[in-house]
């Protein structure tokens, strides 16, 4: 097997659209170097379909989109991160604008504003029509300078620590062949792990893998039990079978039960709009009971070219839109908690970012207000970039030869995703959380152990979302209410007690932290 050396200063374990953003602004002034696990891009971006949230118009404030993301987050952001994050947009747009991005537009030239739940106001800008992550991941590409080094099919396994200082990473190519990469900075943003379930919306890659490279790098995690489950993916031929946009419902779309009763009539004031959490719940319940759910699509003006991306998706699965009804079922959508990091993307360990759904910076609180991860993403990848303005240089370090792991009895994916589902899925108890707890301590010994490379790719992958699982589970069972996308049918309300703590993981360990000062870098 050969081995291989690359000295570079920063390295970005991810290619979405946090991992290029922040590559194209960096690679300006710096050496940078992207790995990505499978192609350039692939991955929960380019699969967004909603759109960015962008309070730009002239009828729209910052302010009022501040406070829609605080009311959505069930008390649980951080104000300043979201205040940040929220008064880069005008800038991230212009970016954006400035690459042609084909935005979609009004007749007359303007451009055409989309509502998704709990938004006060038209304010999603979207392409394609239900294409938009595709289209801005299609100009970030299209512009990639020739100095930005991009390794395709490259398995990051392991940070590379230096006593308490990231100063690398550790990784595989296709063809088996080992790296060590020595960088000043190591930026995280790889995404989510909505792959721990079966239904999800989430793309293959999307399996925890930065996530458990940071918990065994001893980095603060927190939010864990946050997994937003979107309402409405469409369940046909027995499975999730991609998402239903929340636009739908924005233009028109209601929640039907299958004797055509409304099931979000009379739960909330904003009915089928409600917060992501009130809506997914409503849902669930209603198939607990045995009853089908649909997303009633008939007034809905032209739906098969305002969504022609999900109108296309339906039919290969067997769902005609024209006839007005579409199968529906919650799926895990977007991991809320993450790397604790501040909104330039500092960690707790020095010399490690993390960006994107990886991160949890505290703009999404408890629920996440839909679009604005595409704005988190980029906003995100833009302030760090700016804030990165000195690192150490990269150099080379001793590295511990780590024993061979033994692996025995390792569970498939399918029956991790199984157990996730009944035990850690969208309504939990502690009786569920304890026993999925069980099942993971006879993995403890795999999970806690070093992602040495002479794992297989695939074993890599099961102990991340191992690890993965192992922190959602946890942190569900420690936060004993229920708040936004955290559902506890034995903690049924949300307390006061818990309004300001957090639970996080640091050094393998599990602690809850009251939440002062929301503005210093974790750590
Ligand atoms: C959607 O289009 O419903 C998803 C958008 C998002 O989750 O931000």
């Amino acid at each position: 097997m050969q081995s291989k050396t690359i000295t570079t200063d920063v390295v970005i374990i991810g290619s979405g659209l946090a991992g290029l953003m922040a590559g194209l602004q960096l690679a300006k002034t710096r050496n940078v170097t992207i790995v990505t696990k499978s192609t350039l891009g692939a991955g929960n971006s380019e699969r967004a379909q909603g759109g960015i949230a962008a309070p730009i118009a002239a009828h729209d404030t910052s302010f009022s989109h501040i406070e829609d993301t605080l009311a959505a987050g069930y008390g649980h952001n951080h104000a300043s991160v979201v205040e940040k994050i929220i008064e880069q947009a005008g800038p991230v747009m212009e970016m954006f604008f400035s690459w042609n991005t084909p935005f979609d537009k009004e007749k007359d030239g303007t451009f055409q504003l989309a509502k998704e739940g709990a938004h006060s106001r038209r304010r999603i800008f979207h392409a394609g029509g239900d294409a938009t992550g595709f289209y801005m991941m299609e100009r970030l590409k299209k512009n990639i300078p020739d100095n930005l080094r991009i390794l395709e099919f490259f398995t990051a396994y392991d940070l590379l620590m230096d006593k308490e200082h990231c100063a690398g990473l550790i990784g595989k190519d296709r063809s088996g062949s080992i790296y060590t990469v020595y960088s000043s900075a190591v930026v995280l943003a790889s995404g989510g792990c909505g792959q721990l379930f079966p239904v999800t919306s989430n793309a293959p890659e999307a399996t925890g893998d930065g996530l458990a490279m940071a918990f065994r790098a001893g980095a603060k995690l927190k939010d864990m039990e946050f997994m937003q489950f979107h309402p409405t993916m469409l369940f046909a031929e027995g499975r999730g079978a991609g998402l239903l946009s929340e636009v739908i419902r924005g233009e028109g779309g209601v929640l039907v039960d299958e004797e055509g009763g409304r099931i979000m009539k009379g739960l909330h004031p904003l009915e089928d709009l409600a917060p992501r959490a009130v809506v997914a719940q409503a849902v669930f319940e209603t198939l607990e009971a045995g009853r089908g759910v649909f997303l009633d699509i008939r007034n809905v003006p032209d739906f098969e070219n305002t969504f022609p991306t999900i109108a296309a998706n339906a039919g290969k699965h067997g769902v005609d839109p024209a006839e007005g009804y579409l199968p529906v079922r919650p799926g895990a959508h977007f991991m809320m908690g993450g790397i604790a990091a501040d909104a330039r993307g500092r960690t707790s360990v020095e010399g490690l970012y993390a960006i994107g759904e990886a991160a949890c910076t505290g703009m999404h609180g408890a629920n996440r207000l839909a679009s604005n991860s595409l704005l988190e993403a980029a906003a995100g990848a833009k302030l760090l970039a700016e804030g990165m303005t000195e690192v150490r240089p990269a150099k080379p370090i001793r590295q511990e030869k780590n024993a061979r792991q033994r692996i025995f009895n390792m569970p498939v994916k399918p029956a991790l995703q199984q157990r996730m589902e009944q035990c850690c899925g969208l309504v939990k108890d502690k009786h569920m959380l304890v026993e999925i707890i069980d099942w993971l301590k006879t993995y403890q010994d795999f999970i806690f152990s070093p992602g040495e490379t002479g794992l297989l790719q695939e074993n890599l992958t099961t102990k991340n979302m191992l690890t993965t699982a192992w922190m959602m589970a946890g942190s569900a069972l420690a936060r004993q209410e229920s708040r936004g996308a955290h559902i506890r049918r034995d903690y049924p309300d949300q307390s006061s007690e818990w309004g300001q703590s957090a639970v996080c993981w640091q050094h393998g360990v599990l602690q809850i932290e009251k939440e002062t000062d929301h503005e210093s870098v974790p750590g």
